[in-house]
C-alpha cells in the first residue's frame, strides 16, 4: 500500500506511549505508565516521570512493533509530541524519536499534544469533518478549538483560566479520599449518587467569556461544603458530592462546546483528552448534540487518555497532507501553542 507507516512517541506526562499507525488504521498502541510511582505524591512528579520514560522507552518501542507485526525498517516516518507538557518528559521522547528517525533515515514530525488528542478520533471514526469544533479536556488542558484543517490550521477559541477539568477531578478526589487520578473513581462513585448539591458553574454569566473555563472556584466550593458538613458532624455522602461536582463540570463543558458550534455555524464536535472518558460527559454531550443537530464524535475510552497512537495518527495525517517534516534540531516546548 502507499499509506505511510508511522511510529508515534508520546511522553508529555506520565505515560510512555508508542503507537503504530498505517494511514488512518491503528496497528498497535503500547503503553507504560509511571502513575503508581506518583500516586503517593497526589500528582505527577516531573523527575520521576522523566526517568521512567527513559527506562520504558526501548522495551515499549519493541512491544509496539511486535504487537503490530512490523519491523523497524518498515517505518516510513516518526512522529513525536514536542509540546505542551513537562519539559524533561518531552525531551526523552523527542531525543528517542530523533534517534529512531535518524537511524532509519525517515522524516521526523514534531506534533502538538492537543492536536494529537483530536487526530486520534480518525483511527476509529474516519476522517474528521472540517471545520469541526474540538473540546480537549485532560489533566493539563481544557480548551475549545475551532478546527478548519487539523493538519495546519487550528484556532483556540478559549481555555481554562485556572485549573484544567481533569485537575479539578483529581483535586476533588483528594478531598473525598478517593485515589489518584481522581477522574475514574469520581465517575464510578457518581453513578451511585444524585447530583443534589448545587455547586457553582464558573464563567457562565452573560458577560463572561463564552469559551473560557474556570474550575478552581468549583473545587474550593466542594472542599468548603465537605468541611462544613464534617464540622457539623453531618455524614458526607461521597456519591452525592461526586455526582454534584461532576454535574457542574459536565454542564459547563457541554454548554460551552455546543455554544461554540452554534456561534461558528459548525455541526461537528469532537471531544478528546482524559476527561472525555467520563461517562456522564459522554451522555450529556450526546443528548445536547442530538438536540442541537450536531454530530458528536468521541474516541473510545482507551484512546481518550494519553497514548502513542494519537501521535502516530496526527503524524500520518501530516505525511499524507504533504506537510513538511520538522527540522533535525526539533526541541521540546513545554508551553507549545496550538
Ligand atoms: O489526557 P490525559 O490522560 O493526560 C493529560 O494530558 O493530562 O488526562 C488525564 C486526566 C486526569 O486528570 C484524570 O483524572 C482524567 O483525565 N480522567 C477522567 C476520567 N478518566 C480520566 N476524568 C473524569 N472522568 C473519567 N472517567
Ligand atoms: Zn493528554
Amino acid at each position: 500500500t502507499d499509506q505511510p507507516l508511522v511510529l508515534g512517541f508520546e511522553t508529555s506526562c506520565d505515560e510512555t506511549g508508542i503507537g503504530l499507525v498505517r494511514g488512518h488504521t491503528l496497528l498497535s498502541d503500547a503503553l507504560a505508565t509511571s502513575m503508581a510511582e506518583h500516586e503517593r505524591f497526589g500528582g505527577v512528579v516531573p523527575e520521576i516521570a522523566s526517568r521512567a520514560h527513559l527506562e520504558a522507552m526501548v522495551p515499549t518501542v519493541h512491544r509496539a512493533l511486535a504487537d503490530a507485526g512490523v519491523a523497524l525498517p518498515d517505518v516510513d516516518a516518526v512522529a513525536v509530541t514536542s509540546g505542551p507538557g513537562l519539559t524533561g518528559a518531552l525531551l526523552v521522547g523527542v531525543a528517542a524519536a530523533k534517534a529512531y528517525a535518524l537511524a532509519l533515515g525517515v522524516p521526523l514530525y514534531g506534533v502538538n499534544h492537543l492536536a494529537a488528542h483530536v487526530a486520534v478520533d480518525e483511527l476509529e471514526h474516519g476522517r474528521l469533518a472540517e471545520p469541526s469544533i474540538a473540546m480537549l479536556v485532560s489533566g493539563g488542558h481544557s480548551s475549545i478549538l475551532l478546527v478548519p484543517d487539523l493538519s495546519q490550521d487550528v484556532v483556540e477559541l478559549g481555555r481554562t483560566v485556572d485549573d484544567a477539568a481533569g485537575e479539578a477531578f483529581d483535586k476533588v478526589a483528594r478531598v473525598l479520599d478517593l485515589p489518584f487520578p481522581g477522574g475514574p473513581p469520581i465517575d464510578r462513585a457518581a453513578q451511585e449518587g444524585t447530583a443534589s448539591i448545587a455547586f457553582p458553574r464558573g464563567l457562565t454569566g452573560p458577560r463572561d467569556p463564552a469559551y473560557d473555563f474556570s474550575f478552581s472556584g468549583l473545587k474550593t466550593a466542594v472542599a468548603r461544603w465537605v468541611e462544613a458538613q464534617q464540622r457539623d458532624g453531618v455524614h458526607v455522602s461521597v456519591p452525592d458530592v461526586a455526582a454534584s461536582f461532576q454535574e457542574a463540570v459536565v454542564d459547563v463543558l457541554t454548554a460551552k462546546a455546543v455554544r461554540a458550534c452554534r456561534d461558528h455555524g459548525v455541526d461537528h464536535l469532537v471531544i478528546g483528552g482524559g476527561v472525555a472518558a467520563n461517562s456522564r460527559l459522554r451522555a450529556v454531550a450526546q443528548e445536547r448534540c442530538d438536540a442541537a443537530g450536531i454530530v458528536l464524535r468521541v474516541p473510545s475510552r482507551r484512546l481518550c487518555t494519553d497514548n502513542g497512537a494519537m501521535v502516530a495518527a496526527l503524524g500520518s495525517r501530516l505525511v499524507m497532507a504533504g506537510v513538511a517534516p520538522s527540522e533535525p534540531d526539533l526541541g521540546a516546548d513545554s508551553s507549545l501553542p496550538i
